[in-house]
Parts: structure tokens; sequence; C-alpha cells
């Protein structure tokens, strides 16, 4: 498998991809926004690729303060081989090398199938509540 980030007309790929995985598209997930997601974050949005395939996906954020996790996914044909794991290993690496503190993530509620791979992973549940505001 090999990781790798971003590039210019990756999109549709992409949001082909999350589909299938089960991942909702969401704001930001167009062409624009995802390169303006690259710009600022250029070594955090990584792609898994095995034979030319995708396979998983990681995009991170980081803004200086605390760094985020979006669309973490892993193609379903695939899950259960340690994919996941070795992306957020790997932008855990990167968020500390850029000096990240600490990483957040937002799992629907319903999700306990992600919820028990965070946790394996060492993430804690949170007491809060999420708020959002479409612009
Ligand atoms: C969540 C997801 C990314 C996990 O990817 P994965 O490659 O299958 O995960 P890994 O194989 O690296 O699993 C790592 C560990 O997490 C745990 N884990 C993962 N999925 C699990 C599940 N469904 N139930 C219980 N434990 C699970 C296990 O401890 C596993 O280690 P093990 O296989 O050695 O027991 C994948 O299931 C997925 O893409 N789900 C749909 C998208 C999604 O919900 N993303 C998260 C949004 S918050």
């Amino acid at each position: 498998m090999e990781i790798r980030t971003y590039r210019d007309g990756d999109g549709d790929r992409l949001r082909t991809f999350w589909l299938a995985c089960g991942v909702k598209i969401r704001p930001g997930d167009d062409d624009a926004g995802l390169l303006r997601f690259a710009a600022r974050n250029p070594e955090l949005m990584l792609l898994a690729e095995e034979d030319g395939h995708l396979v998983g996906s990681a995009l991170g954020g980081w803004d200086g303060r605390r760094g985020w996790l979006y669309h973490v996914a892993v193609h379903r044909d695939e899950r259960r081989r340690g994919i996941g794991r070795t992306l957020v290993a790997e932008m855990e690496r990167r968020m500390r090398e850029l000096g990240c503190p600490k990483l957040n993530l937002i799992a629907w509620d319903d999700n306990t199938y992600a919820m028990r791979f965070w946790e394996a992973l060492g993430y804690r549940r949170e007491k809060t509540v999420e708020y959002a505001k479409e612009l």
C-alpha cells in the first residue's frame, strides 16, 4: 500500500470512493473546496492506494491550535486489514511534526462502527456538543 497526498484532479475519484464507503459528501468536498483545503494542508490530505486503486483516505486540517480529521474511510472490501490504523498513524506523525498538540474529529452519533475504531486507536469520546451553521 502506498500513501500519497492529494493532487489536483483527484476530486471525482475521491467523491465516488467516499460515496461507496458510505461517507456523505459535505460542504467543502467539491473540487474548489478540496483544492483550497490542500493549499492550507498540503501534507495532510492522505490517499492510500494499492495497485492504482484507492483503498483509503484521511484528510487532516491543522489550524495552529488543533488538528481536525475528516473523511477517514476505507473501501468496504479492504476493512479490518489495518489500513485505517495506518492512515491515522501517518496523520498523527505528520501532525506531531507540525507541532499539533491534539487531534479532534466528529463522528455521527449512530456510527458505532467508527466509534469502536477510534476507541481502539486511543481516541476518547468527549462530553461536547457540536454546533454548526452552513454559510
Ligand atoms: C472506520 C474505518 C475507517 C476503519 O477502517 P479499517 O481499515 O477497517 O480499520 P483497521 O483495520 O485499521 O482497524 C483498526 C482497529 O480498529 C478496531 N476496529 C475497526 N473496525 C471495527 C469494528 N467495526 N468493530 C470493532 N472494532 C473495530 C479494531 O480494534 C481494529 O484492529 P483489529 O482489526 O486488529 O482488531 C472503516 O470502517 C470505514 O471506512 N468506515 C466507514 C467510514 C467511517 O465511518 N469513517 C469514520 C468517520 S468518523
